[in-house]
């Protein structure tokens, strides 16, 4: 029956793309998109459960759904019985190849494979967090184009990134897959990773679909507690979670991933607001919206649907296209539209959007056109991918502290060089979560990439300290003394374990574990030379560290050659460049926190305020140091009245007044002085990466355009609003110079 069916619409197919074929070659050109008309065509031909199961998203291996109870799905006959649309996690190449064969013998429709690749596949990259510190959109393309590469070697062709989401929160373990907290740097970055997993042909078979995900608010989960409730106003969403959102949608993001937290006392999966109105409403995406997994059926744990039948009523009536795992569409949406609850133009209308993608991967022409044998072993971990992470690595890392420029350290001063503490006791520490197919045996350890820096020149002896990171040891730490005691320098290695930070990893306390800090206390009475290199996926407070230690470098988890890209930074061989995304915290009781606060109504120091503690964090948005300095100057504005619909020029003079070569991400913040909401203090506008010799000196020039300077208004209009603005422009958030202008 389900062949017969096949034959008759690949027979109508055939024909069609004849006719496409003919009308195109004659006088009169098809205006529709051609893809459009072959999806119509295979519509057309499907049964309303062949449509269902497009839409179904089931995983190899016995499924776990239904509030994670297992089911008995079959995976073999849900294929053939065209019962599922697409897969994630199928890991082994053999197993697509085998679900593909079964689909296209029985049903005709490709499927797709998903899996998550964050931060690499084979080869890793720092986390998301940590190459956002980078601030160097091409790099940070380059990452997601090689994860694409790598990925689709071993058949995978959709990945469930870049993750999006804004956060204030660093008691949020997910502040780790995303770039912080700025909306407009996320944006940036958005755009150059969508960029990167989809290339510029998306029908290229080293090319993927990219995910913005979680749709939305998923950063403001309440208390930083992951899957929590939000309380987050339309207004706070319009201007700081969704830009980013907006920005991977113009940049061409084929799908989007529901987000498990509720906006506005709806779950996310069913929020018609975010989905039907805005993401398909005002933006017009055209790509599909998957849920997160089992995102549909937990609407019922939410206390928003009665039961599963009505978390798919809900889930589809909201616009959400693919069900990851909830089996709620498979169970019944069928039933729904049979009974004249769902309108069956709503099925159709998701059916599309999937079968478009399978289009646009050129999958109709070629389903197995990912699974070249033998190309995961040439694709994989190339030299130039390897050297690509370990300059990335190198890039992320963030100069904290030199108070007694201790950095850059010479390769023949020290003979006996000490790396103390829990970080670099497994290799997989520095991989971070979404490590993929990224072996930690290939991660270079902080202690193997200064041996293979200093060579002979001197012996380089780890000793972790702690039992963990989290755990004390007596006799590790009498070792860790006893090798520092015998050091000429001391590299003191501190921070979060890969399992540390990522999904449901909430903290209620952010400060660095006990026994780290015991063991830097014990280190430091030593009065050795030491450098603190902090490894982690959040901002940790430590307040200790920061008031005692000299020298801190914040390394974040570097990826697979993190050794080679410490030792590259520690010995001067790239001067670190890195800034903050995310402002650090200096107690978890300041959180959520970020440098887009805005005045209130009492913003002198005895106003809002803390009794216990200052306002200010440890380390502002946008901060971060070099072992050159570099002066600003001259701040120019090419008018100080501009009108609606002119742009403003502004230059500034950079110099590189230092000792070394540079390179600095020259900053440009603009203040709203008032406006019809009230508005933060600043918010980040432009910024741009330079390199300068020392000595050498440059103008920097930016574009202030109207859409620069819009906000959303009183009534909830993206305008800009006649007043009075500053420009300013600096090395971090915090130091600036300005100039006023007011716009008329
Ligand atoms: C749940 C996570 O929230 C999401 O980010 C991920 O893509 C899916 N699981 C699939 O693994």
């Amino acid at each position: 029956m389900r062949t017969k069916v096949t034959t008759l619409f690949f027979g109508v197919y055939a024909i069609f793309i004849l006719l496409v074929g003919m009308t195109a070659c004659g006088e009169s050109q098809v205006k529709t998109d051609p893809i459009d008309k072959k999806v119509e065509e295979i519509l057309n031909g499907m049964t309303l459960r062949q449509k269902v199961g497009q839409l179904n998203q089931l995983k190899h291996a016995k499924l776990i759904a239904n509030n994670h109870k297992e089911t008995d799905v079959n995976i073999d006959s849900a294929v053939i019985n065209g019962d599922v649309g697409t897969f994630l996690n199928v890991w082994w190449m053999k197993d697509k190849r085998h679900y593909q064969k079964l689909a296209m013998e029985h049903t005709g429709i490709p499927l797709i494979f998903a899996l998550d690749i964050i931060h690499g596949f084979r080869t890793t990259f720092p986390v998301p967090l940590g190459e956002a510190a980078s601030w160097n959109l091409p790099l940070i393309e380059r990452s997601a184009r090689i994860m694409a590469i790598e990925g689709t070697s071993s058949g995978n062709m959709w990945t469930f990134a870049p993750m999006v989401d804004i956060s204030f929160d660093a008691r949020w373990g997910r502040m780790m897959e995303g770039a912080g907290e700025d909306p407009y740097l996320g944006s940036q970055i958005a755009a150059a990773r969508v960029h990167g997993f989809q290339g510029d042909d998306l029908s290229a078979n080293n090319t993927m679909l990219a995910c913005a995900k979680h749709f939305a608010a998923y950063g403001q989960v309440e208390a930083g507690r992951d899957y929590n409730q939000t309380t987050v106003s339309e207004r706070f969403l319009r201007e700081y979670v969704l830009p980013p959102f907006h920005a991977a949608e113009k940049a061409g993001c084929r799908t989007f991933m529901n987000a498990f937290n509720d906006y506005d006392g709806v779950p996310c999966s069913g929020n018609k607001f975010l989905i039907r109105d805005i993401l398909k409403g005002e933006w017009g995406f055209k790509g599909a919206v998957v849920s997160d997994y089992n995102s549909f059926e937990e609407m019922v744990d939410w206390r928003y649907a009665k039961d599963r039948k009505e978390a798919a009523l809900k889930a589809i009536e909201a616009g959400s296209d693919i069900d990851m795992m909830g089996l709620v569409y498979m169970d019944h949406l069928q039933d729904l539209v049979e009974e004249g609850k769902v309108d069956v133009a709503l099925i159709d209308d998701a059916v599309r959007r999937v079968l478009k993608l399978k289009f646009e991967l050129g999958l109709f022409d070629d389903p197995f056109k990912y699974f070249t044998e033998g190309l995961q072993e040439k694709e994989w971990r190339r030299p130039e991918y390897v050297e690509h992470a370990r300059k990335i690595a190198r890039e992320s890392m963030v100069l904290l502290k030199n108070d007694e420029q201790l950095l850059p350290l010479s390769k023949t001063k020290y003979k006996k060089i000490a790396v103390i503490g829990p970080i670099d006791a497994k290799p997989e520490t520095h991989m971070g979560t979404w490590s993929a197919a990224g072996p930690k045996e290939e991660v270079v350890r902080f202690t193997e990439g200064i041996k293979n820096k200093v060579g002979k020149a001197a012996t380089v002896t780890f000793e972790a300290g702690c039992a963990d990171e989290h755990t004390a040891d007596s006799k590790a730490l009498a070792r860790a003394i006893r090798l520092a005691k015998s050091s000429d320098f001391v590299i003191l290695t501190l921070g979060e374990g890969q399992w540390f930070s990522g999904e449901n990893t909430s903290l209620v306390d952010i400060s660095l574990p006990k026994p780290q800090v015991e063991l830097a206390k014990k280190i430091k009475a030593l009065n050795k030379p030491t450098v603190v290199v902090m490894a982690d996926g959040r901002p940790i407070c430590m307040p200790w560290i920061k008031d005692n230690m000299p020298t801190i470098l914040e390394s974040w988890l570097a990826g697979c050659e993190a050794g080679n890209a410490l030792a590259d930074v520690l010995f001067g061989d790239y001067n670190p460049s890195g800034k903050l995304p995310v402002t650090f915290p200096a107690h978890t009781g300041q959180v959520p926190i970020s440098y887009l606060k805005k005045a209130t109504g009492r913003p002198t120091e005895n106003g809002t305020r803390y009794l216990d503690a200052s306002n200010d964090p440890a380390y502002p948005f946008g901060f971060g140091l070099s072992y050159t300095h570099f002066k600003y100057s001259n701040l120019k504005i090419s008018t100080d009245s501009l009108k609606l619909g002119q742009s403003l020029q502004v230059s500034v003079d950079l110099e590189n007044t230092g000792q070394y070569d540079g390179k600095e991400v020259v900053q440009l913040y603009i203040s709203d002085l008032y406006g019809s909401t009230s508005r933060p203090l600043k918010e980040l506008k432009h910024f741009e990466l330079i390199e300068l010799k020392k000595g050498e000196r440059k103008t920097v020039h930016f574009t202030i355009t109207e859409e620069d300077l819009k906000m959303w208004n009183e009534q909830m209009e993206f305008v800009a609003e006649p007043g009075e603005f500053q420009v300013q422009v600096g090395t971090n958030s915090d130091e600036v110079i300005t100039k006023n202008f007011i716009l008329s």
